[in-house]
């Protein structure tokens, strides 16, 4: 397993581009299933999480090919409505493929996600607005299998039971290909809820709201072909901001988007961050101060604080003046990089979904592991600050979701290198 050493103390500057995003790239993805046209998509991130989904669609028979940032999907031979466990137990987000290969065959085999670090993350909502489309669901053997009841799910009204991002995906694929009309109420506004909604769109898909708590798709006989630009990675952003104010840095972020990240913004403002955003030219300047003030934070669905960047925010409330209280709504045991800080000289205190983070005056490097994607990048942030060189064990979580860390990382000045074993 690779490990990724860091040595702190250097102040990042220069430019960092953007990717395309993990969150969105998914479901996308996974929209290629519900059409029997083509599907060519560009700004799509290499990542871990997207071979997997690609490995995933291809066992459909629906062919996937890459080449660098383009990926082209062609979903005429779709065969196979499986998605097995070997693939979808390394990631939660396979359980995307459920809603379009149902809407698609009328039938659908998804093995169950499983547990993972930050909490238990059940999927009951997506089966639960299948169902109510008029699918017959069983679980066996840590399978979901679905059926229509008829040849196609049937247009209908859901309410979510919480706001659920990957819930709101799944169902609003499905629906494009159901009979009628289906509602869904209490949907997730996040923008990669928007940016799935206008790659169906693009497609031939009929939905308004998306972006709203209330999302109307009209179901359409079938999707055609379409050619679409993922959009870039807010929390990929909003951490490399975070890693600049760690370490008194300035740096431009470029082939990104400023008006996703207005929490996030005004957090690190808060903090004593300077942040210019450019909308024409699509990028964020950031200037840091030598010592940042501690802010209170609680995560929440968009657009409130998003609980993707609650970790790397924490790493900054590690070295800032004052005690900060941070609020963890969305995972029950997403606290876990607080006690990898803690090895690097961290005060932290945890009740509960409470952290209460007391700022120190420097941390310093010790060996600690990475446990989930956002707790890694939270470590690399700690690890750019401390004195000494850091080792960051299990990086895979991080290939999961950063494109060319350690490249982007080193162009801006810092000292990271990969250990491969
Ligand atoms: C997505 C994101 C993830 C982010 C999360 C919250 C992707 C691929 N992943 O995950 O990065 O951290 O949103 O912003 O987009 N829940 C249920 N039953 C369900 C569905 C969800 O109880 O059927 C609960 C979850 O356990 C959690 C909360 O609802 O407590 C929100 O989860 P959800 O929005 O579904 O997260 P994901 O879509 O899995």
């Amino acid at each position: 397993m690779d490990k990724l050493l860091i040595t702190g103390g250097q102040r990042l500057s220069g430019e960092v581009k953007i990717s395309g995003a993990k969150n969105a790239a998914l479901p996308i993805l996974c929209a290629g299933l519900l059409t029997s046209g083509t599907l060519e998509l560009h700004n799509v991130p290499q990542l871990r999480d997207v071979n997997t989904i690609l490995k995933i669609i291809n066992e459909t028979g629906v062919t996937c090919t890459r080449d660098k940032d383009c990926v082209f999907i062609n979903g005429q031979g779709l065969n196979n409505p499986v998605a097995s466990y070997e693939l979808v137990k390394t990631m939660r987000a396979s359980i995307l493929t459920l809603g379009p290969l149902l809407a698609r065959c009328g039938e659908a085999k998804v093995s169950l996600p499983g547990g993972c670090a930050i909490g238990a993350r059940p999927v009951d909502q997506h089966i639960k607005g299948l169902q109510a489309m008029g699918a017959e669901i069983n679980i066996d053997k840590g399978y979901v299998i679905a059926k229509t009841k008829g040849k196609k799910l049937v247009g209908t009204r859901i309410c979510t039971d919480m706001v659920t991002v990957t819930g709101t995906e799944n169902l609003m694929m499905a629906a494009c290909l159901a009979e009628g009309e289906t509602i869904i109420e209490n949907a997730a506004r996040e923008p990669e809820v928007i940016d799935l909604a206008n790659c169906l769109i693009s497609l031939g898909a009929k939905i308004s709201g998306a972006g709203t708590d209330v999302i109307k798709i009209q179901g359409v006989e079938k999707l055609a072909s379409s050619n679409y630009s993922v959009m870039p990675d807010r929390i990929e952003t909003g951490t490399y901001l975070c890693a600049a104010a760690m370490t008194g840095g300035e740096i431009l972020l470029s082939n990104t988007i400023t008006w996703t990240l207005d929490s996030v913004i005004e957090k690190l403002s808060e903090m004593g961050c300077d942040i210019v955003s450019d909308v024409r030219n699509q990028s964020l300047r950031i200037k840091s101060p030598q010592k940042l003030k501690s802010v209170n934070l609680r995560t929440a669905p968009y657009p409130a604080f998003p609980t993707d960047m609650q970790a790397q925010c924490m790493a900054l409330n590690c070295i800032a003046d004052g005690v900060a209280t941070i609020k963890e709504t969305i995972f029950e045991n997403r606290f876990m990089h607080a006690v990898e800080l803690m090895r690097l000289g961290a005060n932290i205190a945890i009740d509960g979904n409470i952290a209460t983070v007391r700022g120190v005056e420097n941390l310093t490097a010790a060996k600690v592991m990475a446990t989930d994607l956002r707790a890694s990048a939270s470590l690399v942030i700690a690890a750019l600050k401390a004195e000494g060189s850091t080792t960051i064990e299990r990086i895979y979580h991080l290939d999961r979701g950063y494109e060319n860390i350690e490249e982007k990382l080193t162009g801006l000045g810092a000292i990271v290198k990969r250990i491969s074993d």
